[in-house]
């Protein structure tokens, strides 16, 4: 087992901006595991079809999870969450209830 495995163990809290809102998280964690831990399961909508989408392969492959993270369309499945981060997702909000 490799000795950077840290099961258990989380990073110190931390808070990013996802469309402006503070959303707290965990230094350590990737975006798009801060995203969902925090509910938001729609990441962005899709070009064409205006279809939301989300994070699936969770390995940077299909860039499902692709947003502007620091001004910058990344994969948030790669990118690791840090203080005062800026996340959009604008347009793929929550379905309310
Ligand atoms: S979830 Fe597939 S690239 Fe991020």
């Amino acid at each position: 087992m490799s000795a950077s495995l840290r099961i258990g163990r989380r990073g110190p809290p931390v808070v990013i901006r996802v469309d402006g809102e503070p959303v707290p998280c965990f230094a350590g964690e990737s975006v798009a595991a801060a995203l969902f831990a925090a509910g938001r399961r729609r990441l962005r909508k899709s070009p064409g079809a205006g279809e939301p989408r989300g994070a699936f392969c969770l390995m940077g492959t299909c860039q499902e999870c692709a947003i502007r993270i620091d001004g910058r369309i990344q994969p948030a499945c790669l990118v690791e969450v840090r203080d005062g981060l800026a996340v959009e997702c604008r347009g793929a909000s929550e379905p309310a209830g």
